[in-house]
């Protein structure tokens, strides 16, 4: 079906008008080195690929509010992780069946072309529970020749072409090339309330046959969201953002989790499982990650540095001047000792503006800190005064006063220290310890910007300036 029709003419030049009037707003803890929209609410990161020598970054994007609304896809592209292109929204709720939201998706690159799949949401009028009824999920593809124009959208699935015990929650799809076929998985919540994964096959694209479920042996919340499943080495993962997980000591503390497991036997055999999940981030701000194979062989994972419903915990004040959230920084991820390990990728290196470790800190927004040690007992590390990290009783905990905005204190339990790895922007904090063995991701609110400072605990101590992304 065209899209190229007046609806999506107005909702881009609403959106255009809308980025427009934002500008000028006051930059308080606008990011410097984060992707986030000119104005207004973003959510997941969407769409993650390398095209034809660049990277393409999609996010959820709603440019009419603060609050999530009827989510467009946001388009940046970038050569070098440091420029970017801001770029028109690529999608729009133009169609009857995604007039509610451009829910999220996937991109997959084939014979030169870039495929977007993704879920059309729609909510009916009336009075419904929008689980079981009153609400549409669809899977819908749009085709771009240069990863700029996507000139029509097809609609491949709607619910009743999901397995009849899920609710209308079918969502998300994240589609991939596996030994010569294409699979994709969809996020489900079934009718008696179980998250789980569905694996579909293909051989062209566009005609899907269910083939697995992916499961826990147990019971593990009520629907999996944004789902995705890559290979590192000989090992099959399934990343994936659980909802209903209670907490248990220091894990799962935030309202929804993200985490990823082994898959126990191969994705497409039926009795296969999904092992143990391990939370991705110790943080108050992480959420639905998705990763992307570079040409060079590195998977790299962006999360969006925010998480929904999280009203009743804590608050973001940059609402105030009409934007919430951001993406994480992108992570190149790798397993070792069995423990999957999150470092910043090598570009983020090219940030480093002057090393200021001996230098007056004071109102630098955007730094780098690397903090060294020999296993200490105990240690602390100060961030504009207001934001601690510490090591006590082997356990690493992040907590804020007044510029977490409500939020308090997360730990992990760490058996031994030896580096701590610190990204600091404006209104943001994401802490990868011992090498990216543990990450802690947050929002914060300094109403200055004093440094950073370590005690005499640490055995090295290194601060950057980071320069701020620049855009074309
Ligand atoms: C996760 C999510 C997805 C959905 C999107 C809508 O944050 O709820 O499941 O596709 O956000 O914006």
């Amino acid at each position: 079906m065209k899209f190229n029709n007046i609806k999506h003419k107005n909702l881009l030049q609403t959106a255009a008008l809308l980025e427009k009037a934002a500008e000028g707003r006051p930059s308080k803890w606008r990011q410097l080195f984060h992707i986030m929209p000119k104005t207004g609410w973003l959510n997941d990161p969407n769409g993650l690929c390398e095209f034809k020598g660049e990277y393409h970054i999609f996010y959820q994007y709603s440019p009419f509010d603060t609050k999530p609304g009827t989510n467009f896809w946001g388009h940046y592209k970038t050569k070098d992780f440091i420029t970017y292109e801001y770029l028109p929204p690529a999608l729009c709720c133009d169609q009857n069946f995604d007039c509610h939201g451009v829910y999220s998706g996937s991109a997959l690159i084939d014979e030169g072309k870039m495929y977007l799949y993704y879920t059309g949401n729609v909510k009916q009028l009336g009075d419904f529970d929008y689980i079981n009824n009153g609400r549409e999920h669809n899977l819908v593809l749009a085709v771009s020749e240069d990863g700029l124009t996507f000139d029509d959208k097809t609609l491949l699935m709607k619910n009743s072409d999901y397995p009849s015990d899920c609710t209308c929650h079918v969502r998300d799809p994240k589609v991939f090339k596996y030994n010569d076929k294409f699979y994709m998985i969809l996020g489900s919540r079934t009718t008696d309330d179980t998250g789980e994964v569905l694996v579909y096959e293909s051989d062209n694209k566009t005609n899907w046959r269910l083939v697995n479920r992916l499961r826990t042996a147990e019971k593990f919340g009520y629907m999996w969201e944004c789902p995705d499943l890559f290979f590192l080495g000989d090992k099959q993962i399934l990343a994936f953002s659980p909802q209903d997980i209670e907490a248990e000591g220091f894990k799962y503390n935030n309202v929804y989790q993200s985490g990823w497991a082994f898959i126990k036997g191969s994705f497409t055999e039926e009795g296969c499982t999904v092992g143990e999940f391990n939370e991705l981030d110790r943080g108050f701000d992480f959420y639905a990650p998705q990763s992307f194979e570079t040409s060079d062989g590195r998977r790299i994972m962006i999360g969006w540095l925010g998480l929904p419903d999280l009203e009743d915990y804590y608050s973001n004040p940059c609402e105030e001047f009409g934007w919430s959230h951001c993406l994480t920084i992108p992570r190149e991820i790798s397993f070792k000792d069995n423990k999957l390990i999150q470092s910043p990728i090598r570009e983020y290196e090219n940030l480093r503006e002057s090393d200021i470790t001996s230098k007056n800190q004071n109102g630098i927004k955007a730094f780098e800190a690397l903090i060294t040690y020999n296993n200490p007992e105990k240690t602390e590390i100060t961030v504009h005064s207001d934001c601690k990290i510490t090591y006590e009783n082997k356990a690493l905990t992040l907590s804020f006063g007044k510029s977490g905005a409500g939020r308090k204190s997360r730990s992990v339990s760490l058996e031994s220290l030896s580096k701590i790895r610190i990204f600091c922007d404006s209104s943001s904090i994401e802490i990868f310890v011992n090498g990216g063995e543990e990450v802690f991701t947050s929002r914060f609110y300094p109403e200055s910007y004093s440094g950073i400072t370590p005690d005499e605990n640490c055995t090295g101590f290194k601060v950057w300036k980071l320069k701020g992304f620049e855009y074309k």
